[in-house]
């Protein structure tokens, strides 16, 4: 967190929640949808992230969360049950890739999202220790480890849709962690989850503005773009908006000549505006820059993730039934 980084209504340090058995420490950062906080599992005797649910505009009475500006109750109930749809969307993802979620639940009138504590630090602390940009096979190392993490959710129909070095760990034991799920989607057309538009203009492409256009892999494809833009630029591209109304995308190797041709160019194809022209999945993109597929040559990793998290049951397929039955009743309580 910077010096500068704005924090309102955050709870006091050493707080305690759900009875005693997570403690909440100091605050790692605070958005437009929530507060981070560093805490210990209490029981476990380990270090935690809890993310708490805290948008914009809201306040704090005591410990109570209360909604207030744009926020009324029915948005900022149906804003709080998607945070918590969310943190068991990514329980269900065991990836080096991915962050851990172990548990999440609701308390003073918000939610909290229990996760991995990832000690190291963002890929945009890096570009700022770097005085702004990396070396090309730097950047690539990092756009190919984001990769892994992203190519596993995309096959279990997420998107992440707030891909950008901000929200990306790098860990003191080499991980490469996607964090800041907040505005993660199920891409599913049938999915009925209401539509909350959260996204960092530059890195988000024109069907994040609104709710008329299709989304698909290929709206994380865009941010990924964006965001080898800024490694190897040192600069953020103009927003999707200020293109649609003429300010031009300076290609990567005219802002720096010692960019390879063909990586120049696979960051204008994930650039493109018009979706039709733009590369369409991680694979694609991938290939556009010459790197191998990591989740598919390294099989050794594949004992410790799901590929999918689709199906985590059929792990036990003679309990399908059991796990049936769990999944409705999780549906039918209060949360859901
Ligand atoms: N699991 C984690 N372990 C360690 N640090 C974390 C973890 N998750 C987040 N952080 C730190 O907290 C900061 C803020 O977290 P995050 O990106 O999830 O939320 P945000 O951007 O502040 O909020 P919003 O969800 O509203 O956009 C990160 O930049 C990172 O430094
Ligand atoms: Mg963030």
């Amino acid at each position: 967190m910077t010096a500068s980084t704005k924090v309102t209504g955050v709870l006091s340090s050493g707080s305690y929640l759900l009875d005693g058995v997570y403690q909440v420490n100091r605050v790692l950062g605070q958005g437009g949808f929530g507060i981070t906080y560093q805490g210990v599992d209490t029981r476990l005797n380990r270090p935690v992230a809890l993310k708490e649910f805290f948008p914009e505009g809201c306040w704090r009475e005591g410990t109570t969360v209360i909604s207030s500006g744009r926020w009324t109750l029915k948005t900022y109930s149906d804003a709080k049950q998607k945070f918590l749809q969310e943190g068991q969307t990514l329980g269900r993802f065991n990836h080096p890739g991915i962050v851990r979620v172990f548990y999440y639940f609701e308390e003073n009138n918000t939610a909290y999202m229990v996760m991995e504590y990832l000690q190291g630090r963002t890929l945009a602390d890096l570009l700022r220790q770097r005085g702004g940009k990396l070396r090309e096979s730097e950047a690539l190392h990092y756009i190919q480890k984001i990769c892994q993490g992203l190519e596993v959710l995309h096959k279990s129909q997420f998107l992440h849709q707030d891909i950008k070095p901000d929200n990306v760990m790098l860990t003191k034991d080499d991980r490469v962690v996607l964090i800041d799920f907040g505005a993660a989607r199920d891409f599913n057309p049938r999915s009925s989850q209401p539509f909350i538009p959260t996204f960092t203009p530059g890195y988000a492409p024109l069907e994040q503005y609104g709710q008329a256009l299709k989304f698909g892999t290929f709206t994380d494809i865009y941010a990924l773009g964006a965001t080898l833009y800024h490694l190897l630029t040192g600069v953020v591209p103009p927003s999707a908006v200020e293109r649609a109304a003429g300010i031009e995308l300076k290609p990567v190797c005219q802002l720096n000549s010692q960019v390879s041709p063909y990586v120049s160019l696979a960051v204008s194809r994930a650039l493109a505006m018009e979706v039709q022209e733009r590369t369409k999945s991680v694979r694609e993109f991938l290939d556009l820059l010459q790197l191998e597929n990591s989740n598919s040559v390294n099989s050794s990793d594949r004992t410790h993730f799901y590929e999918s998290s689709q199906d985590p049951w059929s792990a036990f397929e003679s309990s399908r039934s059991s796990a049936a039955t769990y999944e409705s009743q999780n549906r039918s309580n209060s949360w859901f």
